[in-house]
């Protein structure tokens, strides 16, 4: 795993240890990638030995310990700590996830490893770059598109069934823990959409509201905005609001092939 996060020719080395308090009863040891493009050198593991009972119950709890009472320079994003955000996305025990609701508890080795999300270039520490995939979200034009007015004494309506058919979508958070665990875009990023790119397309293409699907489905007439998804569900199996990306793409690759 660790390879993912190197820059070229370099490896990461075991960095500096921050020992717990003599009186800590009950210590947990955090291994966080540490790494500033700007500064140069190898990427570090930096080891914090936290005291668990002056610690939250979450690992963005002992994030924030650390960096609040450790090691100020520690950098990671993170805002509203519910899994609302979506910000504190990162790779924690090997798995993607959001720090605010991984439990320290879960983690079940004795250190718990925490690096950024995958394959993405790393701003600093735990903070990847996702410009690329914000200028992805973008080009699918996440809004409601449709040239007919709303009425004028109300709002569009939906019937309860059609309201139902955008539930398990409009909760994505745009965390993409799913875009970077999916092979597919590990290799293909450039051209493939990935999956929260993609459910996140779906999601309109579900609304009874909008007018828009024969364009929403042309842009995706091409070999790889969505047929690089090979259904390995890395994405499903990873997501922490428990959406299922895999099978929003395989809804739009319906319709593509309904239209054939
Ligand atoms: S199902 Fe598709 S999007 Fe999800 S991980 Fe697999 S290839 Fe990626
Ligand atoms: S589908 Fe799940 S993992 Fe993917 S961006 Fe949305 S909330 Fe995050
Ligand atoms: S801090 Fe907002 S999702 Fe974790």
């Amino acid at each position: 795993m660790a390879d993912f996060f190197l820059p070229q020719n370099s490896k990461v080395v075991d960095g500096r240890h921050y020992p717990a308090p003599p009186t800590a009863k009950r210590v947990k040891t955090f291994r966080v990638y540490r790494w500033d493009p700007e500064a140069g050198g190898n990427p570090r593991l930096d080891r914090y030995d936290i005291d668990l009972d002056q610690c939250g119950p979450m690992v963005l709890d002992a994030l924030v310990k650390i960096k609040n009472e450790v090691d100020t320079s520690l950098t990671f994003r993170r805002s509203c700590r519910e899994g609302i955000c979506g910000s504190c996305a990162m790779n924690i025990d090997g798995t993607n996830t959001l720090a605010c609701l991984k439990y320290i508890d879960e983690v079940k080795s004795d250190d718990v490893k925490i690096y950024p999300l995958p394959h993405l270039q790393v701003i600093k520490d735990l903070v990847p770059d996702l410009n690329g995939i914000f200028e992805q979200y973008r080009s699918i034009q996440p809004w409601l598109k449709n040239d007919t007015p709303p009425p004028a004494d109300s709002e569009r309506l939906q019937s309860v069934e059609d309201r139902a058919k955008l539930d398990g979508l409009w909760e994505c958070i745009l965390c993409f823990c799913c875009t970077t665990a999916c092979p597919s875009y590990w290799w293909n990023g450039d051209k493939y959409l990935g999956p929260a790119v993609l459910l996140q397309s779906y999601r309109w293409l579900a609304d009874s509201r909008d007018a828009k699907a024969d364009e929403r489905l042309d842009q995706f007439e091409d070999p790889f905005k969505v047929y690089r998804c090979h259904t390995i569900m890395n994405c499903t199996r990873t997501c922490p609001k428990d959406l299922n990306p895999g099978q929003a793409i395989g809804e739009i690759k319906k319709k593509l092939v309904a239209r054939v």
